[in-house]
Protein backbone atom coordinates (compact mmCIF):
# COMPACT_ATOMS: atom_id res chain seq x y z
CA UNK A 1 0.00 0.00 0.00
CA UNK A 2 1.55 3.50 -1.26
CA UNK A 3 1.04 6.08 1.34
CA UNK A 4 1.64 10.09 0.65
CA UNK A 5 1.88 12.88 3.37
CA UNK A 6 1.20 16.39 2.29
CA UNK A 7 2.65 18.56 4.39
CA UNK A 8 5.99 18.52 6.05
CA UNK A 9 5.45 20.59 8.83
CA UNK A 10 4.51 19.08 12.68
CA UNK A 11 1.61 17.39 12.09
CA UNK A 12 2.69 16.33 8.13
CA UNK A 13 6.43 15.47 9.03
CA UNK A 14 6.20 13.46 12.23
CA UNK A 15 3.31 11.42 10.51
CA UNK A 16 5.33 10.07 7.91
CA UNK A 17 8.15 9.27 9.77
CA UNK A 18 6.16 7.31 12.15
CA UNK A 19 4.36 5.21 9.78
CA UNK A 20 7.37 4.73 8.28
CA UNK A 21 8.27 3.62 11.18
CA UNK A 22 5.74 1.01 11.90
CA UNK A 23 6.87 -0.56 8.36
CA UNK A 24 4.63 1.37 5.53
CA UNK A 25 6.06 2.78 2.62
CA UNK A 26 5.79 6.74 3.05
CA UNK A 27 6.28 9.11 0.58
CA UNK A 28 6.27 12.82 1.75
CA UNK A 29 5.49 15.86 -0.42
CA UNK A 30 5.97 19.64 0.05
CA UNK A 31 6.23 22.59 -2.17
CA UNK A 32 8.74 24.16 -0.46
CA UNK A 33 11.95 22.68 -2.61
CA UNK A 34 14.24 23.96 0.26
CA UNK A 35 12.72 21.85 2.72
CA UNK A 36 12.79 18.69 0.39
CA UNK A 37 16.43 19.15 0.18
CA UNK A 38 17.18 19.31 3.83
CA UNK A 39 15.08 16.55 4.45
CA UNK A 40 16.92 14.47 1.65
CA UNK A 41 19.76 15.30 3.34
CA UNK A 42 18.89 13.46 6.48
CA UNK A 43 17.91 16.58 8.62
CA UNK A 44 14.90 17.57 9.93
CA UNK A 45 13.94 21.54 9.24
CA UNK A 46 11.76 21.57 12.53
CA UNK A 47 13.83 21.08 16.21
CA UNK A 48 12.13 17.75 17.66
CA UNK A 49 13.77 14.90 19.50
CA UNK A 50 14.55 11.80 17.41
CA UNK A 51 12.79 12.57 14.75
CA UNK A 52 16.68 12.97 12.64
CA UNK A 53 17.27 9.28 14.04
CA UNK A 54 14.00 8.02 12.41
CA UNK A 55 14.19 10.11 9.40
CA UNK A 56 17.61 9.06 8.79
CA UNK A 57 16.76 5.10 9.52
CA UNK A 58 13.72 5.04 7.35
CA UNK A 59 14.95 6.79 4.80
CA UNK A 60 17.93 4.40 4.67
CA UNK A 61 15.72 1.56 4.81
CA UNK A 62 13.89 2.59 1.83
CA UNK A 63 10.45 2.99 3.37
CA UNK A 64 10.77 7.05 3.54
CA UNK A 65 10.82 9.57 0.36
CA UNK A 66 10.73 13.24 0.46
CA UNK A 67 9.53 15.20 -3.10
CA UNK A 68 7.76 17.88 -4.47
CA UNK A 69 6.60 16.16 -7.26
CA UNK A 70 3.44 15.67 -6.16
CA UNK A 71 1.76 14.51 -9.61
CA UNK A 72 4.12 11.23 -9.18
CA UNK A 73 3.60 11.04 -6.06
CA UNK A 74 -0.45 11.28 -5.35
CA UNK A 75 -0.93 9.41 -8.41
CA UNK A 76 0.86 6.09 -7.51
CA UNK A 77 -0.92 6.59 -4.19
CA UNK A 78 -3.82 4.43 -2.22
CA UNK A 79 -3.83 6.82 0.78
CA UNK A 80 -2.88 10.43 0.89
CA UNK A 81 -2.79 12.47 4.49
CA UNK A 82 -3.28 15.99 4.37
CA UNK A 83 -0.76 17.35 6.97
CA UNK A 84 -0.73 20.91 5.93
CA UNK A 85 -1.38 23.56 7.67
CA UNK A 86 -5.06 25.32 8.95
CA UNK A 87 -3.63 28.59 9.89
CA UNK A 88 -5.90 31.70 11.97
CA UNK A 89 -7.29 34.07 9.44
CA UNK A 90 -7.24 37.86 10.72
CA UNK A 91 -10.90 37.52 12.35
CA UNK A 92 -10.03 34.68 14.27
CA UNK A 93 -11.36 31.89 11.94
CA UNK A 94 -9.13 28.55 9.98
CA UNK A 95 -7.61 29.39 7.14
CA UNK A 96 -8.20 26.14 4.65
CA UNK A 97 -6.25 27.63 1.40
CA UNK A 98 -3.54 25.18 1.81
CA UNK A 99 -5.82 22.42 2.25
CA UNK A 100 -7.61 22.98 -0.72
CA UNK A 101 -4.93 23.85 -2.63
CA UNK A 102 -3.46 20.22 -1.95
CA UNK A 103 -7.02 18.87 -2.70
CA UNK A 104 -7.05 20.22 -5.86
CA UNK A 105 -3.37 19.00 -6.82
CA UNK A 106 -4.81 15.83 -5.40
CA UNK A 107 -8.08 15.71 -7.27
CA UNK A 108 -6.23 16.24 -11.00
CA UNK A 109 -3.20 13.70 -10.36
CA UNK A 110 -4.92 10.83 -9.03
CA UNK A 111 -4.93 7.80 -11.24
CA UNK A 112 -6.57 5.02 -8.90
CA UNK A 113 -9.11 4.51 -5.80
CA UNK A 114 -8.03 6.89 -3.11
CA UNK A 115 -8.39 7.36 0.70
CA UNK A 116 -7.99 11.25 1.67
CA UNK A 117 -7.48 11.37 5.11
CA UNK A 118 -7.49 15.09 6.61
CA UNK A 119 -5.03 15.46 9.75
CA UNK A 120 -4.95 19.28 9.70
CA UNK A 121 -7.28 20.81 11.97
CA UNK A 122 -10.36 21.68 10.02
CA UNK A 123 -13.33 23.26 11.15
CA UNK A 124 -16.91 20.46 11.47
CA UNK A 125 -18.14 19.84 8.31
CA UNK A 126 -14.86 20.63 6.47
CA UNK A 127 -14.21 16.40 5.34
CA UNK A 128 -17.39 16.64 3.92
CA UNK A 129 -16.89 19.82 1.68
CA UNK A 130 -13.42 18.85 0.80
CA UNK A 131 -14.47 15.10 -0.64
CA UNK A 132 -17.61 17.17 -2.96
CA UNK A 133 -14.97 19.49 -4.17
CA UNK A 134 -12.56 17.05 -5.01
CA UNK A 135 -15.37 14.88 -6.79
CA UNK A 136 -15.70 17.83 -8.38
CA UNK A 137 -12.54 18.41 -9.54
CA UNK A 138 -11.50 14.72 -10.42
CA UNK A 139 -9.74 14.78 -13.31
CA UNK A 140 -9.70 10.71 -14.12
CA UNK A 141 -12.52 8.16 -13.52
CA UNK A 142 -11.53 6.74 -9.81
CA UNK A 143 -13.35 6.40 -6.38
CA UNK A 144 -12.67 9.08 -3.47
CA UNK A 145 -13.58 9.02 0.15
CA UNK A 146 -12.35 11.67 2.61
CA UNK A 147 -12.06 10.44 6.30
CA UNK A 148 -10.94 12.42 9.38
CA UNK A 149 -8.20 11.34 11.69
CA UNK A 150 -6.73 14.87 14.00
CA UNK A 151 -3.39 14.67 15.29
CA UNK A 152 -3.30 15.10 19.30
CA UNK A 153 0.77 15.35 19.10
CA UNK A 154 2.42 18.02 21.14
CA UNK A 155 5.67 19.79 20.07
CA UNK A 156 9.00 18.47 21.39
CA UNK A 157 7.20 14.86 22.44
CA UNK A 158 5.68 14.97 18.46
CA UNK A 159 7.96 11.37 17.84
CA UNK A 160 6.76 9.73 21.27
CA UNK A 161 2.87 11.12 21.18
CA UNK A 162 2.78 9.83 17.82
CA UNK A 163 4.43 6.39 18.10
CA UNK A 164 2.47 6.27 21.84
CA UNK A 165 -0.46 7.94 21.50
CA UNK A 166 -3.46 7.91 23.75
CA UNK A 167 -5.69 7.24 21.27
CA UNK A 168 -6.13 7.24 16.98
CA UNK A 169 -9.79 9.05 16.27
CA UNK A 170 -11.03 7.51 12.99
CA UNK A 171 -13.93 9.67 11.75
CA UNK A 172 -15.14 7.79 8.41
CA UNK A 173 -18.58 7.49 6.75
CA UNK A 174 -17.75 4.13 5.44
CA UNK A 175 -16.63 1.03 6.64
CA UNK A 176 -14.11 0.11 3.94
CA UNK A 177 -12.44 3.53 5.04
CA UNK A 178 -12.84 2.98 8.48
CA UNK A 179 -11.61 -0.82 7.59
CA UNK A 180 -8.73 1.05 5.95
CA UNK A 181 -7.47 3.48 8.60
CA UNK A 182 -7.97 0.65 11.15
CA UNK A 183 -5.50 -1.52 9.77
CA UNK A 184 -2.75 0.89 9.13
CA UNK A 185 -2.87 2.04 12.72
CA UNK A 186 -3.13 -1.41 14.04
CA UNK A 187 0.86 -1.83 14.36
CA UNK A 188 0.62 1.22 16.70
CA UNK A 189 -0.90 -0.88 19.30
CA UNK A 190 -2.75 2.02 20.65
CA UNK A 191 -6.70 2.52 21.44
CA UNK A 192 -8.72 3.56 18.25
CA UNK A 193 -11.80 5.26 18.01
CA UNK A 194 -14.19 4.96 15.31
CA UNK A 195 -17.13 7.63 14.36
CA UNK A 196 -18.25 9.98 11.95
CA UNK A 197 -16.33 12.36 10.28
CA UNK A 198 -17.77 15.71 12.24
CA UNK A 199 -17.79 14.16 15.54
CA UNK A 200 -13.82 13.18 14.58
CA UNK A 201 -13.10 17.10 13.69
CA UNK A 202 -15.08 18.17 16.90
CA UNK A 203 -13.06 15.79 19.23
CA UNK A 204 -10.15 17.63 18.17
CA UNK A 205 -11.30 21.01 18.76
CA UNK A 206 -13.12 19.90 21.74
CA UNK A 207 -10.14 18.06 23.20
CA UNK A 208 -7.45 21.43 22.53
CA UNK A 209 -10.10 23.46 23.95
CA UNK A 210 -10.71 21.75 27.16
CA UNK A 211 -6.52 21.99 27.73
CA UNK A 212 -6.99 25.44 27.04
CA UNK A 213 -9.77 26.08 29.20
CA UNK A 214 -7.66 24.29 32.02
CA UNK A 215 -4.61 26.48 31.70
CA UNK A 216 -7.15 29.74 31.65
CA UNK A 217 -9.17 28.28 34.44
CA UNK A 218 -5.95 27.70 36.57
CA UNK A 219 -4.34 31.14 36.08
CA UNK A 220 -7.86 32.46 36.82
CA UNK A 221 -7.50 30.91 40.07
CA UNK A 222 -3.72 31.68 40.21
CA UNK A 223 -4.83 35.63 39.80
CA UNK A 224 -7.09 35.64 42.51
CA UNK A 225 -4.59 33.58 45.04
CA UNK A 226 -2.08 36.48 44.52
CA UNK A 227 -5.03 38.65 45.55
CA UNK A 228 -6.27 36.43 48.75
CA UNK A 229 -2.81 35.55 49.72
CA UNK A 230 -2.35 31.86 48.90
CA UNK A 231 -0.36 29.92 47.01
CA UNK A 232 -1.27 28.41 43.43
CA UNK A 233 0.86 25.76 43.70
CA UNK A 234 -0.04 24.29 46.90
CA UNK A 235 -4.26 24.77 45.99
CA UNK A 236 -3.22 23.25 42.40
CA UNK A 237 -1.69 19.74 44.30
CA UNK A 238 -4.48 19.70 46.77
CA UNK A 239 -6.48 19.66 43.52
CA UNK A 240 -4.62 16.86 42.00
CA UNK A 241 -5.62 14.14 44.27
CA UNK A 242 -9.16 14.22 42.76
CA UNK A 243 -8.54 11.79 40.11
CA UNK A 244 -11.58 13.33 38.12
CA UNK A 245 -8.92 16.74 37.87
CA UNK A 246 -5.56 15.39 37.52
CA UNK A 247 -2.17 16.81 38.11
CA UNK A 248 -1.89 17.68 34.66
CA UNK A 249 -2.37 21.06 32.74
CA UNK A 250 -2.42 23.08 35.90
CA UNK A 251 0.56 24.72 35.99
CA UNK A 252 -0.31 28.39 36.48
CA UNK A 253 1.87 30.95 34.51
CA UNK A 254 1.36 33.53 31.84
CA UNK A 255 -0.58 31.77 29.61
CA UNK A 256 -0.58 28.93 26.66
CA UNK A 257 0.73 29.96 23.65
CA UNK A 258 1.75 27.30 20.76
CA UNK A 259 0.59 26.39 17.46
CA UNK A 260 -3.05 24.51 18.41
CA UNK A 261 -4.54 25.98 21.83
CA UNK A 262 -4.99 29.80 20.41
CA UNK A 263 -5.87 28.90 17.07
CA UNK A 264 -7.83 26.50 17.77
CA UNK A 265 -9.39 28.40 20.96
CA UNK A 266 -11.12 31.14 18.62
CA UNK A 267 -11.75 28.81 15.64
CA UNK A 268 -14.17 27.01 17.35
CA UNK A 269 -15.81 30.03 19.32
CA UNK A 270 -15.82 31.45 15.80
CA UNK A 271 -17.60 28.45 14.17
CA UNK A 272 -19.86 28.37 17.08
CA UNK A 273 -20.58 31.81 16.66
CA UNK A 274 -21.52 31.60 12.64
CA UNK A 275 -23.95 29.03 13.87
CA UNK A 276 -25.39 31.51 16.61
CA UNK A 277 -24.31 29.56 19.19
CA UNK A 278 -22.39 31.30 22.27
CA UNK A 279 -19.38 29.13 23.57
CA UNK A 280 -19.05 31.17 26.47
CA UNK A 281 -16.30 28.66 28.11
CA UNK A 282 -14.08 28.89 25.13
CA UNK A 283 -14.62 32.46 24.97
CA UNK A 284 -13.20 33.30 28.74
CA UNK A 285 -10.32 30.63 27.94
CA UNK A 286 -9.10 33.17 25.58
CA UNK A 287 -9.64 36.40 27.29
CA UNK A 288 -8.25 35.16 30.25
CA UNK A 289 -5.49 34.37 28.46
CA UNK A 290 -5.27 37.08 26.44
CA UNK A 291 -4.85 39.12 29.61
CA UNK A 292 -2.45 36.91 30.85
CA UNK A 293 0.19 37.31 28.78
CA UNK A 294 1.23 41.10 30.40
CA UNK A 295 1.07 39.72 34.14
CA UNK A 296 4.97 40.31 34.32
CA UNK A 297 4.71 43.53 32.97
CA UNK A 298 1.87 44.32 35.12
CA UNK A 299 3.55 43.28 38.17
CA UNK A 300 6.45 45.14 37.10
CA UNK A 301 5.60 48.57 36.68
CA UNK A 302 4.43 48.75 40.14
CA UNK A 303 8.38 48.59 40.43
CA UNK A 304 9.30 50.54 37.20
CA UNK A 305 7.24 53.27 35.88
CA UNK A 306 9.14 53.12 32.76
CA UNK A 307 11.27 49.98 31.29
CA UNK A 308 13.28 52.73 28.85
CA UNK A 309 16.82 52.85 29.01
CA UNK A 310 16.66 49.48 30.95
CA UNK A 311 18.48 46.84 30.46
CA UNK A 312 15.87 44.34 30.50
CA UNK A 313 17.11 40.34 30.68
CA UNK A 314 14.97 38.16 29.01
CA UNK A 315 15.07 34.43 29.95
CA UNK A 316 13.38 32.05 27.32
CA UNK A 317 11.82 33.05 24.10
CA UNK A 318 10.11 30.29 22.81
CA UNK A 319 6.21 29.40 23.27
CA UNK A 320 7.57 26.14 25.75
CA UNK A 321 10.23 24.27 26.42
CA UNK A 322 11.74 21.62 24.15
CA UNK A 323 11.36 23.62 20.76
CA UNK A 324 11.83 26.22 18.93
CA UNK A 325 8.75 27.21 17.71
CA UNK A 326 7.67 30.76 18.46
CA UNK A 327 4.10 30.91 17.35
CA UNK A 328 1.85 32.74 19.94
CA UNK A 329 4.79 32.70 22.20
CA UNK A 330 4.30 35.31 25.20
CA UNK A 331 7.57 36.50 24.89
CA UNK A 332 6.64 38.28 21.42
CA UNK A 333 4.35 40.72 22.44
CA UNK A 334 6.17 41.45 26.10
CA UNK A 335 9.44 42.03 24.04
CA UNK A 336 7.60 44.44 21.54
CA UNK A 337 6.16 46.07 24.48
CA UNK A 338 9.38 46.38 25.97
CA UNK A 339 10.98 47.90 22.85
CA UNK A 340 8.35 50.49 22.07
CA UNK A 341 9.13 51.59 25.32
CA UNK A 342 12.69 51.92 25.01
CA UNK A 343 14.30 49.30 26.92
CA UNK A 344 17.67 47.64 26.04
CA UNK A 345 16.42 44.03 25.76
CA UNK A 346 19.38 41.09 25.68
CA UNK A 347 17.60 37.53 25.26
CA UNK A 348 18.80 34.42 25.89
CA UNK A 349 16.99 30.77 24.65
CA UNK A 350 18.87 27.46 24.16
CA UNK A 351 17.26 27.18 21.05
CA UNK A 352 14.73 29.77 20.10
CA UNK A 353 17.45 32.77 19.10
CA UNK A 354 17.75 31.78 15.02
CA UNK A 355 13.81 31.58 14.63
CA UNK A 356 13.56 35.25 16.92
CA UNK A 357 16.29 36.68 14.93
CA UNK A 358 13.83 36.82 11.85
CA UNK A 359 11.18 38.76 13.87
CA UNK A 360 13.72 41.17 15.48
CA UNK A 361 17.64 40.81 13.71
CA UNK A 362 19.01 43.71 15.42
CA UNK A 363 16.65 45.39 17.65
CA UNK A 364 17.58 42.40 20.38
CA UNK A 365 20.97 41.73 21.71
CA UNK A 366 21.26 38.32 21.61
CA UNK A 367 23.07 36.58 24.63
CA UNK A 368 25.42 32.69 24.19
CA UNK A 369 24.31 32.18 28.51
CA UNK A 370 22.29 33.27 30.98
CA UNK A 371 25.18 34.69 32.72
CA UNK A 372 26.03 37.08 29.80
CA UNK A 373 22.28 38.08 29.56
CA UNK A 374 21.91 38.76 33.07
CA UNK A 375 25.22 40.90 33.30
CA UNK A 376 24.29 44.43 34.54
CA UNK A 377 20.52 44.29 33.95
CA UNK A 378 17.72 46.25 35.81
CA UNK A 379 15.14 43.74 35.79
CA UNK A 380 14.99 40.46 34.72
CA UNK A 381 11.51 38.66 32.85
CA UNK A 382 11.51 34.43 32.52
CA UNK A 383 8.78 33.53 29.28
CA UNK A 384 10.20 30.08 29.10
CA UNK A 385 10.62 26.89 31.75
CA UNK A 386 13.94 25.37 30.15
CA UNK A 387 15.62 23.11 32.54
CA UNK A 388 18.89 25.74 31.82
CA UNK A 389 16.78 27.86 33.58
CA UNK A 390 15.12 25.87 36.26
CA UNK A 391 18.34 24.50 37.09
CA UNK A 392 20.32 27.83 37.55
CA UNK A 393 22.11 28.89 40.58
CA UNK A 394 19.73 32.23 42.04
CA UNK A 395 22.91 33.38 43.35
CA UNK A 396 23.20 34.35 39.51
CA UNK A 397 20.64 36.86 39.89
CA UNK A 398 22.44 38.72 42.81
CA UNK A 399 25.56 38.46 41.33
CA UNK A 400 24.99 39.58 37.89
CA UNK A 401 22.09 41.95 38.03
CA UNK A 402 22.56 45.39 38.68
CA UNK A 403 19.54 45.19 40.47
CA UNK A 404 18.16 41.68 40.94
CA UNK A 405 14.12 41.88 40.24
CA UNK A 406 13.23 39.03 38.43
CA UNK A 407 9.59 38.34 37.64
CA UNK A 408 9.29 34.82 36.73
CA UNK A 409 6.28 33.64 34.60
CA UNK A 410 6.52 30.08 34.82
CA UNK A 411 7.13 29.47 38.50
CA UNK A 412 10.86 28.15 37.31
CA UNK A 413 11.91 28.39 40.82
CA UNK A 414 10.91 27.19 44.56
CA UNK A 415 10.36 29.96 46.90
CA UNK A 416 12.27 28.56 49.96
CA UNK A 417 15.03 28.81 48.24
CA UNK A 418 14.32 32.34 46.45
CA UNK A 419 14.03 33.52 49.90
CA UNK A 420 17.53 33.43 51.23
CA UNK A 421 18.49 33.97 47.41
CA UNK A 422 18.62 37.96 48.10
CA UNK A 423 16.29 38.85 45.26
CA UNK A 424 13.19 40.63 44.08
CA UNK A 425 11.31 37.36 42.59
CA UNK A 426 7.90 37.77 41.74
CA UNK A 427 6.00 34.49 40.46
CA UNK A 428 2.45 33.88 39.40
CA UNK A 429 -0.18 32.73 41.66
CA UNK A 430 2.49 32.81 44.29
CA UNK A 431 3.35 35.47 46.85
CA UNK A 432 6.01 37.23 46.27
CA UNK A 433 9.48 37.75 47.96
CA UNK A 434 10.86 41.58 48.74
CA UNK A 435 14.07 42.64 49.26
CA UNK A 436 13.57 45.84 51.05
CA UNK A 437 17.41 47.07 50.83
CA UNK A 438 17.63 45.93 46.95
CA UNK A 439 14.10 47.50 45.92
CA UNK A 440 15.69 50.29 48.02
CA UNK A 441 18.67 50.90 45.39
CA UNK A 442 16.17 51.42 42.55
CA UNK A 443 13.99 53.87 44.46
CA UNK A 444 16.44 56.00 45.30
C1 LIG B 1 -1.02 21.12 22.26
C2 LIG B 1 -1.69 19.83 22.76
O1 LIG B 1 -1.06 19.41 23.98
C3 LIG B 1 -1.64 18.75 21.70
O2 LIG B 1 -2.35 17.61 22.15
C4 LIG B 1 -2.26 19.29 20.41
O3 LIG B 1 -2.24 18.32 19.38
C5 LIG B 1 -1.54 20.55 19.98
O4 LIG B 1 -1.59 21.51 21.03
P1 LIG B 1 1.48 22.00 22.13
O5 LIG B 1 0.90 23.30 21.67
O6 LIG B 1 2.65 21.47 21.41
O7 LIG B 1 0.37 20.86 22.12
O8 LIG B 1 1.97 22.19 23.64
P2 LIG B 1 1.44 21.94 25.11
O9 LIG B 1 2.48 21.20 25.84
O10 LIG B 1 0.09 21.39 25.16
O11 LIG B 1 1.45 23.44 25.69
C6 LIG B 1 0.68 24.47 25.10
C7 LIG B 1 0.84 25.76 25.87
O12 LIG B 1 0.21 25.66 27.14
C8 LIG B 1 2.29 26.15 26.17
O13 LIG B 1 2.45 27.54 25.95
C9 LIG B 1 2.48 25.81 27.64
O14 LIG B 1 3.43 26.64 28.26
C10 LIG B 1 1.07 26.09 28.17
N1 LIG B 1 0.78 25.32 29.40
C11 LIG B 1 0.68 23.96 29.37
C12 LIG B 1 0.57 26.01 30.59
O15 LIG B 1 0.64 27.26 30.63
N2 LIG B 1 0.27 25.29 31.72
C13 LIG B 1 0.16 23.93 31.72
O16 LIG B 1 -0.12 23.37 32.78
C14 LIG B 1 0.38 23.24 30.50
Amino acid sequence: MNITVAGTGYVGLVTGVCLAEVGHQVTCVDNVQDKIDILNKGVSPIYEPNLDELLIKNSQAGKLSFTTDFQDAYSRSDIIFIGVGTPENEDGSANLNYVYAVSYQIAQTIEKNCLIVVKSTVPIGTNEKIELFIKENLKNDVKVEVASNPEFLAQGTAVKDTLNASRIVIGAESKEATQALTSIYEPFNQPIVTMNRRSAEMVKYASNDFLALKISFINDIANLCEVVNANIEDVAAGMSYDKRIGDKFLNAGIGYGGSCFPKDTKALHWLSEEEGYVLRTVKAAIEVNEKQKFKLIKKARKDFRTFKDLKVAVLGLTFKPGTDDLREAPAIPNIRLLLNEGAKVHAYDPVGIPNFKKIYPTEVHYELSIEETLKEADVCFIFTEWNEIKQMDLSTFKRQMKNPFVYDGRNCFDLKQVNNSGINYYSIGRPSINNYFVKQKVLI
